[in-house]
This record gives structure tokens, C-alpha cells and sequence, in this order.
């Protein structure tokens, strides 16, 4: 029978070792999240990286390992510490990700870190043909692993392969900036079907094959001499039921039932009650906007200060790739960007911004999602950006703002949030008034039309139609040829 593998560089958990002991965490970002839920309901096989060093794992765990994946129907492959800071910190996270988001000025082009990814690559591709066969489903995700579509697509001339970018596409313009464009492109067009969150960074990839492989190109069908490739955006949604539950389920907790750190944010709501809480969450990426939109809460409370000790902002920022530099530059201009303005404008009764720099458990992330009045995100780009939505789905009853930068691919099928250019700071400190004293009734008609989308086009149907696509561009692409 055949089977759908997916194949990211994460697993949906994180394994750490720790006084001889293996533990499991779940792992944070969009691509683990979203399909999470989509694998766990299948009965195929998820391939990736488990997040130890292969240095720092004995190797009479490897069995405990390989047991305790292969419960979550998942399998490993290795990463030793050189092809971590070379494929994952180096190319990953020094080259394509900055340079897909952008930022030209962080992206490092070393000709050490594309012969790494290519090996890694490598051994991603050998993991599936060693636990695949030709019949099976390839469902290839994400930056990481841009080569494996075609290095399977060699050995395997006839097999099903999908892949999913989950980040942006940049404009031809700066893709066709990278030493290694044309390989890059290549690897990707050994797939069946290319799919983006937004029609944008589809076009975006069009234009790049058209002008740097010189391909013939018709609407969105790439065609090579013996197949044909089918380009789409399958814009990703949030397993709703999920998160609507989980907030369903805490407002019904008794006292004695509720969280530490919910029983922390009750405690703020009774001692102030005309406080409002605006909450940002992400993981600590320069590309999320973190900094300019400390700047940008500083320019708002100057701009209206009557809304000084009214307004309180909670930044939850999750730490990431903390061996990248720009990371570590990051997290410095946070802290004391967070530290001058709390001590410049905190009072005996009121902090500005409280900040934390951690992950928190998932039950956390509700309690911080439902006892908000406003989510405000403000991504500099962002492929998809999912806290959007699921701050949505958790607003069991209907009220909440949600104001969202432009640069987000989410922001495209949520026209009912306020809509900000994160680089605007007078747009922004008026939107934050204009959330401030929005009716009730008019959060709720906004985010019923935002509910009632996220709902029905959920993470489910987003990874079912994607399979459908990829069946049906097979079968037509092989009618092409055939006929
Ligand atoms: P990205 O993929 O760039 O990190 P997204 O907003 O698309 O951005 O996805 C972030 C995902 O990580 C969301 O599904 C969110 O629920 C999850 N997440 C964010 N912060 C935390 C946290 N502190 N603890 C656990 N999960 C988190
Ligand atoms: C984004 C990327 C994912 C990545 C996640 C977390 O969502 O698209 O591929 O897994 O960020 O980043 P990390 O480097 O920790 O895997």
C-alpha cells in the first residue's frame, strides 16, 4: 500500500538528552504546528531532524531514539555538529532565510555553507529512498531541503513528489542575487507540484524560472521535456477546533483548575480594570518586526498619552536560532530597548511592556491568546504568520482586535483586521487608538467574517487539497506524455 512521507527538517517534537534521561518537546514555528495536525491523523511517516547534535547523543540511545519516534509514526535522520553550523545555521539561516525575507544586508553567501546544504540534502533524500519506495507520496517541506525533490526525482524518475515552501518567494530581483540560483531552482523543479502560501511568491518563482532556466512557462505549468509541473498557492489555515476548543475549555476551569500564569493575568484584569492587554507573540526573528514595534508602542504612548497606564504590552518571544549572530544582536536590542522604555515610563502602578523571552507550554499560549483585548503583529515579511489566526480562533466570543502587517501572507485572507505597514509609526500609534476604542459590536461583525473563513478553510483541507493537486498534476502530466 502506498504512503505519504513527509519530509521536513524538523520533527514535530524536539528531542533533548539530559543527565542520561531522553525527553521530547514539542516544537515551535508554523511548518510543526500546522502539520502536526495533518500527520496525526494518517498513518504515513514523518522524516526529519530530531534537534541533537549527533555528538552529544551516546549511541546506546540510538535504540530508545528510533522506539520512541517510530511511536509518533516518525523517523530520524542525523545531524553531526559541522553539518548543523553549515546546512542549518550557514545556508538555512545565514543565506536563503534572510535572503527570502529580504534582508540583503544580513545574507551571507559562502561557498562553505551551499557544499553543506548539498550534503545534507543528500542525506535527507537517501533517508526517504531508504524508507520509501516509488509509489509513496513525497511531500517535501520548506528552505531547509530545496535539493531533495530533484535528488529523488533522479533515482526515482516516476515518483509523486510535492513541495511546500512556507515562507516567502522573493521577487526575481533579489533570488537572481544568490551565487547558486539556478541549483536552487533546479532541485525544486524535480516536484510534481510547487505550492506558496500566497499567489505573490508564486509569481515570484515563475519569473525566477522563466528568466534564469529559461523554461517554457504557461500559466502557472512549468514544462519540462518529459513532465510537466504545476505551480499553486495553498494559502495554510490552523486546525480551528483545536484552539476554539482550548479556549472553550479554559474559560470553564474553576479557580483551583486555572494556570499560574492565567491566575497572574486575572490578577492584572481586577487590579486594573480599564488596563487593556495587547499581546505580540513570536518566535525572536528579526523578520517578525519585534524591535520596530517597541519603537513604534514608545511613539503611540507619546503620541496619545492619556493611554499611559491604560495599556499594557506583552511580548512573548520565543528564542531562536540563537547561534545565528543576527539572533543574538537581536535578542541585545530587545532587552534593552524593553529595559530604557519600562524605566523611562513605568510608574509605581504601571510597567509598559512586559516581556518574556521563552517557550511556553501550549495551555500558556491559549490563557495569553483569550485574556487579550488586542493581538498586534507586526511582521517586516512573513510567508504565512499562523498566530494571526489563531488568535482569531480562540476568541470564543467574538470579541478582540487583531491589527496585522501588511507583509504578512495571512493578511491576505484577513482583510476584517486592521491592516498596518509595520514601518509606519504614525499609522500604527492611530490603529492602536482606533483598537483601543473599537465597539464590541464592531470586534464582533469583524472577526465573525475572519472566524467563519479560518474555520472553513482549515489545516486539514489546505493539506487535502494539496494531495489532490499533486494526484491529479500527476496523472494529467503522465495523459500529457502518454497521448
Ligand atoms: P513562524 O512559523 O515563523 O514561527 P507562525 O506565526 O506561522 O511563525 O507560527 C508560529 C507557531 O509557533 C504558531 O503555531 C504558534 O502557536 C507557535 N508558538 C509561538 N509561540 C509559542 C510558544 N511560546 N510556545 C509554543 N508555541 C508557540
Ligand atoms: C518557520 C520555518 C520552519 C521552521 C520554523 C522554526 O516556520 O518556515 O521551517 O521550522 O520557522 O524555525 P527553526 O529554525 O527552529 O526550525
Amino acid at each position: 500500500m502506498s504512503k505519504t512521507i513527509i519530509i521536513s527538517n524538523r520533527l514535530p517534537v524536539q528531542l533533548k538528552i539530559s543527565e542520561g534521561k531522553l525527553t521530547a518537546e514539542p516544537s515551535v514555528g508554523g511548518l510543526a504546528t500546522g502539520l502536526k495536525s495533518v500527520h496525526r491523523d494518517g498513518d504515513g511517516l514523518w522524516i526529519g531532524w530530531t534537534g541533537l547534535m549527533e555528538e552529544d547523543t551516546p549511541e546506546e540511545m540510538e535504540p530508545e531514539i528510533d522506539k520512541a519516534l517510530a511511536k509518533l509514526n516518525c523517523a530520524k535522520v542525523n545531524l553531526n555538529i559541522s553539518e548543523i553550523e553549515g546546512y542549518y545555521f550557514g545556508f538555512s539561516n545565514r543565506t536563503i532565510w534572510p535572503l527570502y525575507h529580504y534582508f540583503l544586508e544580513y545574507t551571507e553567501f559562502e561557498l562553505k555553507f551551499w557544499e553543506s546544504y548539498k550534503s545534507v540534502n543528500q542525506k535527507f533524500a537517501d533517508a526517504i529512498l531508504a524508507n520509501a519506495n516509488e509509489e509513496d507520496t513525497i511531500w517535501v517541506h520548506d528552505y531547509q531541503l530545496m535539493l531533495v525533490p530533484q535528488m529523488i526525482r533522479e533515482v526515482w524518475p516516476n515518483a509523486n513528489i510535492g513541495f511546500f515552501l512556507h515562507i516567502p518567494f522573493p521577487s526575481y530581483e533579489i533570488f537572481r542575487t544568490m551565487p547558486w540560483r539556478e541549483e536552487v531552482l533546479e532541485g525544486l523543479l524535480g516536484s510534481d507540484l510547487i505550492g506558496f502560501h500566497t499567489y505573490d511568491y508564486e509569481r515570484h518563482f515563475l519569473s525566477s524560472v522563466r528568466r534564469l532556466l529559461n523554461l517554457d512557462v504557461s500559466f502557472n505549468d512549468i514544462y519540462l521535456e518529459n513532465r510537466v509541473i504545476k505551480v499553486d498557492s495553498f494559502p495554510m489555515g490552523i486546525d480551528y477546533q483545536k484552539f476554539e476548543n482550548a479556549a472553550k475549555e479554559n474559560a470553564a476551569n474553576s479557580e483551583a483548575e486555572k494556570s499560574d500564569f492565567q491566575k497572574k493575568l486575572d490578577e492584572h484584569k481586577k487590579s486594573a480594570p480599564d488596563t487593556k492587554l495587547i499581546i505580540s507573540i513570536d518566535r525572536l526573528d528579526y523578520s517578525k518586526g519585534i524591535a520596530k514595534r517597541i519603537n513604534a508602542f514608545e511613539y503611540f504612548l507619546n503620541k496619545y498619552p492619556q493611554f499611559k497606564e491604560k495599556v499594557r504590552l506583552i511580548i512573548l518571544a520565543v528564542p531562536s536560532r540563537s547561534n545565528v549572530p543576527q539572533y543574538q544582536l537581536l535578542k541585545k536590542e530587545i532587552d534593552e530597548l524593553v529595559g530604557r522604555i519600562n524605566g523611562e515610563l513605568s510608574t509605581v502602578n504601571w510597567t509598559p511592556i512586559w516581556y518574556f523571552y521563552r517557550s511556553l507550554p501550549f495551555e500558556n499560549l491559549i490563557d495569553l491568546y483569550t485574556s487579550s483585548d488586542i493581538a498586534w503583529l507586526t511582521p517586516l515579511r512573513d510567508g504565512m504568520n499562523l498566530v494571526a489566526k489563531e488568535y482569531i480562533a480562540t476568541r470564543t466570543d467574538k470579541t478582540g482586535v487583531l491589527i496585522l502587517s501588511e507583509m504578512a501572507g495571512s493578511a491576505y485572507e484577513m482583510n476584517e483586521a486592521l491592516l498596518i505597514n509595520p514601518n509606519n509609526f504614525e499609522q500604527q500609534a492611530d490603529t492602536l487608538k482606533k483598537a483601543i476604542e473599537m465597539p464590541k459590536e464592531q470586534q464582533m461583525a469583524r472577526n465573525m467574517f475572519l472566524q467563519n473563513r479560518l474555520k472553513r478553510y482549515t489545516v486539514e483541507i489546505w493539506a487535502n487539497e494539496f494531495m489532490q493537486a499533486l494526484l491529479a498534476q500527476k496523472e494529467g502530466s503522465l495523459a500529457t506524455f502518454v497521448s
